[in-house]
């Protein structure tokens, strides 16, 4: 704050009852959640609840006056912001009872874009999430924003205010309801231009208020589809763009508890958003931009700025779960090798495990399984191979059953009376479930450091076996088969019938079990359904929790441990791990596939909406499964999802059990087109490399939507059929079947085909553009220089290749770019990586090294690409030596430049163009 100033400085009195729309007034469109769903709403089940008040055949919350909380102290100043008291103003009125009677409002300053707001009760501890994040140790001087609370004695509501602007971030709207398992609150949006939250499918990355759409949060092993379901991670994270210019913020309701989001708007048309959770407090985070991308950087940055992954791990992954065999694996390395298309990485997915058992190769069909790997490392192809969390409770002949049990590894019952009678005393007070072996399971409690400890001795020890090189974790929500139905649907035939069945208690059957009962395949119709009860009790050594609290952190978990183990396996490097649940801050240590998408058009759409969100929850590192992991692509559809996924982050084809072989060399023309294009994804991965480089150096962003670039552009912030690398390369893949041709969106600047170098549009514009099935357009950006190097069989290989520059000049004649290069797997370290700044401008190709020059002995940039050279130049010169007329061409009716030089990336480069 300014010298002087005392905390209280972030307040902002509100006037009683001057607040625009009225809070004391009844908001009739801020309606009462039915646990059975809206399609019960009638007067009758209204009048169920002293909360709810039926007008005009609507159900919805009393107002603020009869529901809420009241102001119950002055502000106190805490040194960091201040904080309020406040009392239920009528304990009559409820929901589902146990209203928290006190509570206490509390404003953190945190950095001048950053704020945090809590209310929590005051007078019980509750379960607040234990993930750590990085915030300042004392807080910015000039906060950009202003909190409201109204005066002793008035009816509570909060607003925050974007001090610059005076536009309206958050605004409450309604009354604030606070119960032991209920807790909701309603905030007028500043725009409808409103992103994230998920891990949901989005049809659209821009959300839909009308009509009403509500989504639930809760990790869940449910496969991608195009209703309002609950996915693999949690993130309760949105953006709203407040204005024309684009200010823009963020706000994260950090809480791990089960929990619903609904848009809609209110009678006269504002953008309403509701929060519910079952759960802990509320404890927003704020962030203030001003732009989508500067606020991406904030939320990343205290979340955790993502992993840097290693180079290979940018080239191709081809996976999928059915090789069945060694020799499965081997035909399809060999329809890649037949037709020259790249590949890095070979995944193995659970049918390399006997009897899907962790820690184990199948010795029947995957006897040769150490002969392959060497044939993928004489490759130079990477292994992964998955692993699932939970183990079998075979004590007496599995020894990472035998050891986990030694480590007391395993989430238990909370209670011993819970355990359940018939269960295997081996088991101990375990909670037992089944997965994919054909045994019962116990489920690894992965806070708990002495579980870490054991799992990553098992990786340790299985690596002695088979030397895999990444880990792919799935089912980690974490997925369990069958709670509460009779059988799971893969238990053995000659087995009586069994399942883990939950208790009905508050913790496995709460009052309001969210939108979630309702929708996928949820069959029991409990937030159980697919996983282990919520009375599981874990514990990170200090603090013991209920699987209810930290459901959604066990993906989390499990990622920390995994990565931890790799560290200590492979010292030195940069750890790969997939995993398939996350929450905030993962992207530190994992990187994210979008779980079971079919083939289908729809779903290759909305893999451009998830990879939004994921760049949003800060897992930059992220791809669809290409070609569909359900039912078979046709070659079309395969051929258009290769061109689509060579722009994923993370690429990686892989499909499901019983269908037919869908790597790209399963087709001619598939094969093709993907040696094609996946050729320039290698080509340009020194530009995604130096992308990834400052993603995890400052928390930028990889994967752009067009608004992030262009955030005063209204056009772009609907756009979500394109993408672009960093702020250059534009993706435009085709996504409809039968299509030749696309409707492309160019803002503002010049774009240039990629590869050809001619002008394509000068935005902002529409064009109509041709994209035969070989061609997925492709442009790249005036104003921007991409490195990159030719291609080649797998980055091994194309690391050692040439560079090149992509020098596409703005409407001033002038490029900027950059080159980061290092090792590729090894530690990020400042003394063992080169940096150089690349410029063109005033017709003066220039490169400034940072540090490095030792970093790429043998490294030459031999080809330079000038794109909008408006002449033939008469002489030019490469560090002061002139080159020969041989040495370029100049293309005029594409004004392109090409020169071919020779020069050191070690060296400070310069090319003078006359
Ligand atoms: C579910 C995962 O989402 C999928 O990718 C995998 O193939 C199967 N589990 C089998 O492991």
């Amino acid at each position: 704050m300014h010298g002087g100033q005392t905390a209280l400085a972030l307040l902002l009195m509100l006037a009683a009852g001057t607040l625009v729309g009225g809070q004391q007034t009844k908001l009739q469109a801020i309606e009462c959640p039915f646990p059975e769903g809206q399609s019960v709403a009638s007067e009758e089940e209204c009048g169920k609840y002293t909360a709810c008040e039926w007008t005009d055949g609507r159900c919805h919350m009393v107002d603020n006056v009869a529901g809420g909380y009241v102001v119950d102290s002055e502000p106190e100043d805490t040194g960091r912001g201040f904080k309020v008291s406040l009392r239920k103003s009528d304990p009559s009125v409820t929901m589902f009872g146990h209203d928290e009677s006190n509570l206490i409002f509390e404003v953190i300053h945190h950095e001048d874009y950053h704020l945090q707001i809590k209310i929590y009760s005051a007078d019980e501890s509750r379960y607040e999430v234990p993930v750590p994040l990085n915030l300042p140790e004392s807080p910015g001087s000039e906060p950009k924003y202003s909190v409201g609370v109204p005066a002793l004695g008035d009816h509570f509501r909060f607003n925050v205010t974007r001090s610059s602007t005076g536009n309206t971030l958050f605004r409450t709207a309604g009354p604030l309801t606070f119960e032991d398992q209920f807790i909701q609150i309603h905030t007028w949006l500043a725009s409808s231009y409103l992103y994230g939250f998920g891990e949901n499918t989005h049809l659209s990355y821009k959300h839909q208020f009308e009509p009403r759409s509500t989504f639930p949060i809760f990790a869940r092993d449910q496969p991608v589809g195009t209703d309002a379901m609950n996915e693999y991670g949690h993130h309760p994270y949105y953006m709203v763009m407040e204005d024309d210019q684009g200010n823009s913020h963020s706000v994260l309701l950090y809480n791990s508890n089960a929990m619903e989001y609904s848009t809609f708007l209110l009678d006269d048309g504002t953008p309403t958003l509701t929060l519910r959770t079952i759960g802990g407090i509320l404890d927003f985070h704020f962030f203030l931009g001003p732009t989508p991308e500067e606020v991406n950087v904030q939320y990343v940055n205290m979340v955790g700025n993502p992993a840097f992954p290693p180079y290979w791990a940018l080239g191709f992954h081809l996976s999928r779960w059915g090789y069945n065999s060694t020799e499965g694996v081997r035909a399809a390395r060999e329809r890649m090798k037949a037709m020259n298309i790249p590949q890095d990485v070979q995944t193995l997915d659970i049918d390399y495990m006997e009897r899907q058992r962790d820690f184990t190769y199948d010795p029947t069909h995957w006897g040769d399984l150490p002969a392959l790997v060497e044939e993928l490392h004489n490759d130079n192809v990477k292994l992964t191979i998955i692993l699932d969390p939970a183990v079998v409770i075979d004590f007496d002949d599995y020894q990472p059953s035998i050891r986990g049990k030694e480590a007391d590894a395993f989430i238990k019952w909370s209670s011993l009376s819970l355990v359940p009678e018939d269960q295997e005393p081996a088991a101990d007070d375990y909670m037992v479930g089944y997965v994919w072996p054909d045994t019962k399971t116990v489920f690894p409690d992965f806070l708990k450091p002495e579980t870490q400890e054991w799992w990553s001795n098992e990786i340790k020890l299985f690596h002695e076996v088979i030397k895999f090189d990444s880990l792919w974790i799935d089912m980690n929500e974490p997925a369990n088969f069958g709670t509460n139905l009779d059988k799971p649907f893969n238990w053995p035939p000659d087995k009586e019938p069994w399942s883990l069945k939950c208790p009905d208690d508050k913790w496995n059957n709460p009052p309001y079990p969210t939108k979630m009962v309702r929708v996928g395949d949820n069959q029991s119709k409990r937030i159980t359904d697919h996983t282990i009860c919520m009375t599981g009790n874990q514990t990170d050594g200090t603090s013991t929790f209920l699987h209810y609290d930290v459901h959604s952190l066990y993906g989390w978990s499990e990622t920390v441990a995994t990565h931890k183990a790799l560290l200590e396996l492979f010292p030195g490097t940069r750890p790969v791990v997939l995993s398939r649940s996350t929450f905030p801050g993962s992207g530190q240590y994992a990187i994210h596939w979008l779980g079971d998408n079919t083939a289908d058009w729809t779903h290759m759409k909305m893999s451009i909406v998830g990879m939004f969100d994921f760049t949003m929850f800060g897992i930059p590192m992220v791809g669809a499964d290409v070609c569909g992991f359900f039912s078979e692509p046709d070659m079309e559809m395969c051929a258009r999802w290769m061109q689509l996924g060579a722009f994923y982050p993370f690429s990686r084809n892989h499909n499901t059990m019983g269908t037919g072989d869908q790597d790209p060399g399963m087709w001619p023309e598939v094969a093709e087109i993907s040696r094609y294009i996946l050729g320039v994804r290698y080509r340009y991965l020194p530009y995604l490399y130096a992308l990834f480089h400052r993603a995890h150096m400052h928390g930028a962003t990889v994967v752009k939507p067009l608004l992030n670039v262009f955030p005063d552009d209204l056009v772009a912030r609907d756009v979500d059929d394109q993408f672009l690398w960093g702020n250059g390369l534009m993706v435009a893949p085709v996504l409809k079947q039968g299509a030749v041709s696309r409707d492309v969106y160019f803002p503002q600047g010049k774009w240039y085909n990629l590869l050809e170098g001619s002008l394509a549009a000068t935005g902002p514009a529409t064009h109509s553009i041709d994209a035969p099935l070989e061609v997925i357009p492709l442009y790249v950006r005036g104003g921007v220089i991409l490195p990159f190097q030719e291609p080649s069989i797998n980055t091994v290989d194309s690391r050692q290749n040439p560079f090149g520059l992509t020098v596409a000049l703005d409407a001033s004649g002038e490029a900027f770019g950059e080159i980061f290069w290092d090792s590729g797997d090894g530690e990020h370290s400042m003394g063992e990586s080169y940096m150089c700044k690349l410029q063109y401008v005033g017709n003066e190709l220039t490169s400034f090294i940072k540090h490095g020059e030792d970093v790429v002995v043998g490294l030459k940039f031999e080809v330079i690409s000038i794109y909008g050279a408006s002449s033939n130049p008469t002489a030019i010169t490469v560090n002061g030596a002139s080159l020969s007329e041989s040495d370029w061409t100049f293309s005029e009716d594409v004004e392109v430049l090409t020169i071919r030089l020779s020069a050191h990336l070690g060296e400070p480069l310069s090319v003078v163009i006359s």
